[in-house]
């Protein structure tokens, strides 16, 4: 079975009373280090499907599979830790938390399963992306492209095998965004890890395996 498997998801959301279906029957799979792009128009669906597939929202119906594991109707309880170890991700927004540190938040999700040596760790990814002197900076002290580099670094502390990037480089310029990008990749294929990544940008298409689209709830590509 490959690392990552939907099967017939459809996702149903009810505003003032009245159904609106975002996907109608999406299929795919993702094998061990793979990097796939998912493409489409705003408001196609690509947030949602990621979402899904990362567990931080149910399907309508449907079935969800991460590494040989069900986990469509998992409990909150048994999806904490699967969250927090199997799978990393990365949003537009950075999502940092304002009063912790760059090392502290890259220590964050380390700390939560209980690694001890979550600060060693940190300070490798740190010096990775070229930020130990950045290291005690809060988020307001960084730039855009700094803060998107810490929040790489954090996706990546508990070496998930599935990592969730939701237009990475969207709020950044194309300078900052090739960094970013390229440190994205990097990382992901020192640990073999799988790459789920939604973009408009063709250049980041380029680089990945696997190009997919989404177009009226269905995937195309
Ligand atoms: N929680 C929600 N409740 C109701 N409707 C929602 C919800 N989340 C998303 N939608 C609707 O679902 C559709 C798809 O939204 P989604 O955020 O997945 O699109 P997207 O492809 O990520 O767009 P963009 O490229 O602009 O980020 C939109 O029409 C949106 O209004
Ligand atoms: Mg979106």
């Amino acid at each position: 079975m490959a690392l990552l498997e939907a099967r017939n998801l459809v996702k149903t959301y009810t505003v003032d009373h009245r159904a609106i279906t975002v996907l109608e029957n999406v299929s795919l799979s993702a094998e061990k280090g793979e990097f796939i792009v998912i493409a489409g128009s705003s408001g196609s669906g690509k947030t949602t499907l990621l979402t899904l597939l990362s567990g931080l929202d149910h399907p309508t119906s449907g079935q969800i599979f991460i590494d040989e594991r069900e986990i469509t109707h998992a409990s909150e309880e048994d999806l904490a830790p699967l969250r927090n170890r199997t799978i990393g991700f990365v949003f537009q927004s950075f999502h940092l938390v304002p009063s912790m540190t760059a090392r502290e938040n890259i220590m964050f999700p380390a700390e939560l399963s209980g690694d001890r040596d979550a600060d060693g760790r940190a300070g490798q990814l740190l010096a990775r992306v070229g930020l130990s002197a950045r290291a005690d900076n809060l988020p307001s002290q960084l730039s855009g492209g700094e803060k998107q580099r810490i929040a790489l670094c954090r996706a990546m502390i508990n070496r998930p095998k599935l990592l969730f990037a939701d237009e990475p480089t969207g709020n950044l310029d194309s300078e900052n965004g090739k960094i970013v990008l390229a440190q994205l990749i990097e990382l992901k294929n020192e640990h073999g890890a799988t790459l789920v990544l939604v973009t408009h940008n063709p250049e980041i298409a380029r680089a990945a395996d696997r190009v997919i689209s989404l177009k009226d709830g269905h995937l195309t590509g």
